[in-house]
């Protein structure tokens, strides 16, 4: 029973010798094989009894890199010294692998005994790490953007080709340095420095909008940085900055800004131009009364005929008429001073109040007005509404006044629980449907020069969206009036009712 447990030796040698994962080859002093095992032969892709007696020169790819082997590896071993090599060698089918080969003397005999791994898949992750590294060194260098790693002391650790160019330097020389090497601007450095502890400190990443100056032209560049804070294994602190170059799209903004103020002004100069020629008109009238009835008083009063109570009914007539002007001049007062607060009122308010400051335009143009407004009392800036309403109403005449049929300008209101939606439409004919995507554009205008500036729609969409948070389209649309099949534009506003101004 106990021999049966004897462990033997020998069988558990050969087992290991036939079953690991190491190739073994062992060769005498001329190179020749004399034992391999299973590995072996089938890592070359031989059979066992194919290599017994060949000489090793069968692994390499040439006669060359054989004597090479035998100058690097195999004299080496020969002298008693163990070593170890990476050496390209060949297959039976004549395909090369890597392999990483060591040797070792045997004692006593002149023999050598290879182990011989295949380093391949290895050597294929060394390269592509080194490929890696290499492309990302490229994305990082040839990237726009300024990136920078620096540690706790907000020292660079790594810098890329673009933040050294924005610091006249190089990326190499700037390691170990930090911002104040090179901005004069102390104050700013210094924040540098301390906005990125306090974010490492705080450990989340943060968007930073900053300043810097590019040392080469003097100039203030606008950024925004993305700064993420991370600890390296070791817990030491770094925070990786990506700076966004924002300066040109900044001053871009700034000049959109300028230009819509600007927008804003030449809208204000075009409704006054507008309001000048519609007082014109309203105060025709009344003028010609006061002038035609002074003139006649006057005349009577030469003749010696003028009977006070006709003075008296004159000086009347005269004073109505002054009146009647001074209310025109009040309600356009009224429309060119700004909305300081909301107030109570409904829709059919501003559009009245709209119509009366246009009335003449209105009667002389001969327009029909239809009013069907069903909605609630809102809370808003009246004289805004008044603003759209009197650039929709306008751009309405203009298109009706070169129609020979009645004309038509109907305004149509209703609400749901959270909108209210008004309506304007005419029957001038409607609008070309390529004129209608551009009708809402600054300038866009089909009418002389003298006309229109094109900023009417412009500045009505402005205040929609912009001041009341509506919306407004407009669109083609056809409908019935006494039995006869209108053409014209529908303007559609929608405006949230529950809106915080
Ligand atoms: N009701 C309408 N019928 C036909 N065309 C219209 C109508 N309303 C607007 N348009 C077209 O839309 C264009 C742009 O209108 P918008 O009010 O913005 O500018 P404008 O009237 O030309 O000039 P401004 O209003 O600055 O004096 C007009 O030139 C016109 O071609
Ligand atoms: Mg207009």
């Amino acid at each position: 029973m106990k021999n049966d447990k004897k462990i033997d030796k020998s069988t558990i040698f050969n087992d290991l010798f036939d079953n690991t994962y190491v190739g073994i080859l062992v060769v005498d002093s001329n190179r020749n094989i004399i034992l391999t095992n299973k590995r072996c032969y089938e890592l070359f892709g031989y059979q066992e009894d194919e290599l017994i007696g060949k000489n090793s020169s069968i692994f390499h790819l040439n006669n060359d890199e054989y004597l090479k082997f035998g100058e690097v590896a195999f004299k080496h071993v020969l002298d008693k010294k163990p070593m170890s090599v990476n050496f390209q060698v060949k297959k039976k089918d004549g395909t090369l692998f890597w392999a990483k080969i060591s040797g070792d003397p045997i004692k006593h005999q002149e023999h050598i005994l290879w182990t011989i791994v295949d380093i391949t898949e290895t050597y294929k992750i060394q390269e592509q790490l080194i490929e890696q590294s290499t492309l990302l060194k490229t994305v990082i260098n040839e990237t726009p953007y300024p990136i920078v790693l620096k540690n706790y002391n907000a020292k660079f650790v790594l810098v890329n080709e673009a933040t050294a160019k924005l610091y006249k330097s190089n990326p190499d020389e700037m390691i170990g340095k930090d911002d104040g090497d090179y901005i004069p601007d102390k104050e700013m450095a210094d924040f540098f420095r301390k906005n990125v502890q306090e974010i490492m400190n705080e450990g989340k990443t943060r968007i930073v909008y900053e300043d810097s100056i590019d040392v080469e032209t003097n100039k203030v560049k606008h950024f925004m940085s993305i700064k993420k804070p991370f600890k390296n294994k070791d817990g030491e602190n770094f925070i990786l900055v990506l700076a966004n170059d924002i300066t040109e799209l900044t001053n871009k903004n700034e000049e959109l800004i300028k230009k819509e103020k600007l927008l804003f002004q030449q809208s204000k100069m075009a409704a006054m131009g507008e309001m000048i020629s519609n007082i014109a008109h309203q105060w025709r009238q009344p003028l010609s009364m006061i002038s035609t009835a002074a003139t006649g008083a006057k005349l009577q009063n030469e003749l010696g005929v003028l009977e006070k109570e006709e003075l008296n009914n004159t000086l009347e007539k005269i004073n109505l008429s002054t009146q009647h002007l001074s209310e025109t001049i009040d309600g356009f007062r009224n429309y060119f001073q700004k909305d300081k607060k909301v107030i109570n009122f409904n829709i059919e308010d501003a559009w009245n109040e709209t119509i009366n400051l246009i009335y003449m335009r209105i009667r002389n143009n001969s327009i029909n007005i239809i009013k069907e407004i069903h909605t609630p009392n809102i809370k808003s800036f009246k004289n805004e509404f008044i603003q759209i309403f009197m650039n929709i109403i306008n751009n309405s005449i203009d298109a009706l006044s070169e129609i020979k049929e009645k004309r038509y300008l109907i305004i149509q209101s209703e609400s749901t629980d959270n909108e209210i939606i008004i309506k304007i439409k005419d029957n001038a004919g409607g609008i070309d449907k390529d004129i209608l995507e551009k009708i809402f554009d600054p300038y866009f205008t089909t009418k002389h020069q003298s006309q229109g500036t094109g900023i009417g729609l412009y500045m009505t969409e402005e205040i929609i969206v912009k001041h009341l948070n509506g919306e407004i389209f407009a669109q083609n649309i056809e409908f019935e009036i006494d039995n006869k099949l209108q053409k014209g534009v529908q303007f559609t506003i929608k405006l949230p009712i529950d809106k915080k101004l």
